[in-house]
């Protein structure tokens, strides 16, 4: 069975608080519940874990090395500037996928660019939750 860590990043145990007109209304709770759902659909084993900490973050993917086939990382704000969460990424040599909620291409300026993008399989942005689930599928497929 294929494993799976899902890593959320600062804020996003907000949602459903937070700025509802660009995350929406669902909780983190909610969206980890669909993926659980999900995960079990398509007969994989997830863990979804949430951090503010940039340096807790790195400490996960770190210790990811050997018991996860894929990360699924929301890396919020830190998307946007953590050159330590991209090299840790790219060290632990998990295919990787980078998820947002929002479509960060269509937001500001600054959240255009991600410095975690190109050392990550792709990029899923700007469905929502849906997001972690089209990730998910797109993890089945790696
Ligand atoms: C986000 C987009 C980031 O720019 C922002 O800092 C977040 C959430 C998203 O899921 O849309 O915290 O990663």
């Amino acid at each position: 069975m294929k494993k799976i860590l899902i890593i959320n990043g600062p804020n996003l145990n907000l949602l459903g608080i937070r700025e509802k007109n660009v995350y929406g209304a669902e909780t983190l709770s909610d969206i980890a519940r669909k993926v659980n759902e999900e995960a079990e659909k398509l007969n994989i084993d997830v863990d979804f874990v949430q951090s503010n900490h940039e340096g807790e973050i790195i400490d996960r993917i770190q210790s990811a090395r050997g018991k996860y086939d894929v990360l699924i990382i929301n890396p919020a704000a830190f998307t946007h500037y953590s050159i330590a969460i991209r090299d840790a990424v790219k060290a632990v040599e998990i295919p990787t996928i980078e998820v947002h909620l929002s479509n960060i291409h269509a937001r500001e300026e600054f959240r255009n660019k991600s410095v975690i993008a190109p050392v990550c399989v792709g990029q899923i942005c700007g469905f929502g939750g849906n997001s972690y689930i089209a990730a998910l599928h797109a993890a089945v497929l790696l």
